[in-house]
């Protein structure tokens, strides 16, 4: 996508990658909306940098998800870019019975919420002459971490979805792109103990792989686990994850 001049929507804008994404597309040039439950958050963001604005957005809740669309539109009826950020991550233990609430949580916050506020806008999208879908997934769509089963197989789904709309919009103005993350160091699960990558760092390898119009920003900590498909996948699967079991031991 280019990098200037487009009007940007961050679900999840208030910390962490979103947060970081929000002040460098702003002191590029964009005019950037970021959303969250937490207005405290979003009002912090705000004020650091003059001129980015606020809506409250819970992308759990349909009902706020049709509010926030229609008072940014209003606002901004020259918005180009949706950046679904927005996510939670919990552990779970897919060995033992599930808890419903954890479950139910993610599901509808990272897959059911991503895929209706993008519906929510997808039309306004498609009338703009050039026009983002960006998603956050994850290294864990690719390589789940076993402790976090639900929270990779939401991701594993987005980046699914993804790849169909990008399909079906290949003849449109709107361009798909999803953004790979590896672990990087936000507030999301915490426990860092340094392999985290930091968020700074992260920031400026995805701003500039942005540029490109690649389908998937992957930086290069994510690529080995993006890469995991084929018939290696069980034995990679298993290797990581008795690596990250030892990690979180610690
Ligand atoms: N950090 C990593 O290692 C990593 C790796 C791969 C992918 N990711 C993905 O990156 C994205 C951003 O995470 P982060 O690491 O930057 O952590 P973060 O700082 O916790 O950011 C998550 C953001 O999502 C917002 N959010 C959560 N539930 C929401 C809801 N129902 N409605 C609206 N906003 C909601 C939160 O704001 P409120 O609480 O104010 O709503 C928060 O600003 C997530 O999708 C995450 O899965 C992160």
């Amino acid at each position: 996508m280019k990098l200037t001049g487009n009007t940007i929507l961050i679900t999840g804008g208030g910390s962490g990658i979103g947060r970081g994404l929000a002040e460098v597309l702003h002191g590029l040039g964009n005019t950037v909306i970021v959303a969250g439950r937490r207005r405290d958050v979003l009002d912090q963001v705000a004020a650091a940098n003059p001129g980015i604005e606020v809506v409250e957005l819970d992308i759990a809740d349909p009902d706020s998800i049709t509010k926030a669309a229609e008072q940014v539109l209003n606002a901004h009826p020259d918005l180009n870019v949706l950046l679904n950020n927005a996510g939670i991550m919990l552990p779970d233990d897919a060995a033992s019975p599930l808890d419903e609430a954890t479950m139910t949580a993610q599901v509808t916050t990272n897959l059911l919420g991503t895929i209706r506020t993008t519906s929510a806008f997808i039309e306004h999208l498609e009338r703009q002459p050039d026009a983002t879908i960006l998603y956050n997934t994850s290294t864990l769509a690719f390589t789940p971490l076993a402790q976090f089963a639900v929270y990779s197989a939401t991701k594993a789904a987005l980046h699914s979805y993804a790849l169909s709309q990008r399909f079906l919009l290949r003849n449109t103005g709107v361009k798909v792109q999803e953004i790979v993350p590896p672990w990087v160091a936000t507030g999301l699960v915490g426990g860092d103990e340094g392999q985290a990558m930091p968020v700074e760092d992260f920031i400026a390898q995805v701003i500039e792989e942005l540029a490109t119009d690649s389908e998937e920003i992957v930086v290069e900590q994510a690529r080995t686990f993006r890469d995991n498909a084929g018939p290696g996948e069980h034995a990679f699967v298993t290797e990581s994850n008795a690596y990250m079991a030892d990690l979180l031991k610690e």
